[in-house]
């Protein structure tokens, strides 16, 4: 979790100059990261670059990799929206100039061709707070745990070393949040608000976030996924959210952990965070390894 990020989602123009423009930023991006990056080892810049089903298409007609779909819109309980997305950026360091830098350098690169459909700014706030005041991360695997939820192994051997990307732009109703008492905000989260303990699960509700986003696979292995969520707002205008990012060696379990909140599990049996949360933005992307980057800018 780094102390600033910038997710930035564009569409490509149609026509070959949009895709000219494209791939002369895989061809560039390592570099560009380098030359703002190397100015400091500790402000720890990272990009990674996701691409959405139809630029995929357009980009490399023929083999895709086997999870790329547009994002699905849910419309269960509450409704999580399906918004335009061909390209993401998800620009990470320890200080927001580094990111702002970057973003500059890669918008300049893509020229007209690109039209942001979202530019979002996070930050950390104090402990790895969501602004619902809930620590928020403390589950990530690590480790080998990490690579074996993230990383596209053998299963589809062409991406291998990829990744995909969810991604979901909330904003908080603060006024009906903080109505709640803290017990029936944590029976919502499903952990101890200032602790960040986690109930034990005798005593979680079967709607808390953590119940509804545990999932298991046939054999009952925990499917896990890595997500690095930021908080964003404009307090003064009263605008207070998260940016749910989710990265996984296949998109379905964050599927259904969304449809588990969205819809219910059983149906209507649906995550509470939703009823002070409204969702305003969906993509899903492929994330190539780095060195496939040289393969799509050829
Ligand atoms: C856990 C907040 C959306 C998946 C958590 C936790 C918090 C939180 C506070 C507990 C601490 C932790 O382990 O990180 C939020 C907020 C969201 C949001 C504020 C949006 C408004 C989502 C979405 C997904 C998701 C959309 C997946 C589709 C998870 C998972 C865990 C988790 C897998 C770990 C559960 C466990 O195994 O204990 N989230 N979350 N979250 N969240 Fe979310």
């Amino acid at each position: 979790m780094t102390r600033s990020a910038i997710f930035v989602t564009l569409t490509v123009a149609e026509g070959d100059e949009g895709l000219a423009q494209v791939r002369g930023l895989c061809a560039d991006l390592p570099s560009l990261i380098k030359a703002v990056g190397f100015r400091s080892a500790e402000a720890g810049l990272t990009c990674v670059l996701g691409i959405g089903a139809a630029l995929w298409d357009r980009l490399a007609p023929g083999a895709a990799p086997q999870g790329l779909h547009p994002f699905r819109e849910i419309s269960g309980v509450h409704h999580a929206p399906s918004t335009p997305g061909d390209l993401l950026l998800h620009v990470r360091a320890a200080r927001p100039d580094y990111c702002f830098e970057l973003v500059t350098h890669v918008m300049r690169r893509l020229g007209p061709a690109a039209t942001v459909q979202d530019e979002t700014q996070g930050f950390k706030f104090f402990d790895n707070r969501d602004l619902l005041g809930f620590v928020d991360g403390t589950e990530n695997p690590l480790g080998a745990a990490l690579t074996e939820a993230v990383v596209i192994g053998d299963e589809d051997p062409l991406f291998a070393g990829g990744s995909y990307v969810i991604v979901q732009k909330y904003l908080h109703d603060m006024t009906g949040w903080e109505a709640m008492t803290v017990e029936q905000q944590e029976r919502i989260i499903g952990r101890h608000k200032l602790s960040d303990i986690e109930f034990a699960d005798a005593d979680k509700a079967s709607f808390a976030h953590n119940v509804l986003t545990n999932i298991e696979d046939a054999e009952g292995n925990q499917l896990e996924i890595l997500r690095d969520n930021m908080p964003f707002g404009s307090p003064a205008h009263g605008e207070f959210g998260t940016y749910f990012i989710g990265y996984a060696r296949e998109p379905g379990r964050i599927e259904t952990m969304l449809t588990n909140m969205f819809v219910g599990n059983p149906p209507g049996n649906y995550d509470r965070i939703l009823d002070v949360s409204t969702a305003v933005t969906g993509g899903l992307f492929f994330v190539p390894p780095a060195d496939m980057l040289d393969t799509i800018a050829a």
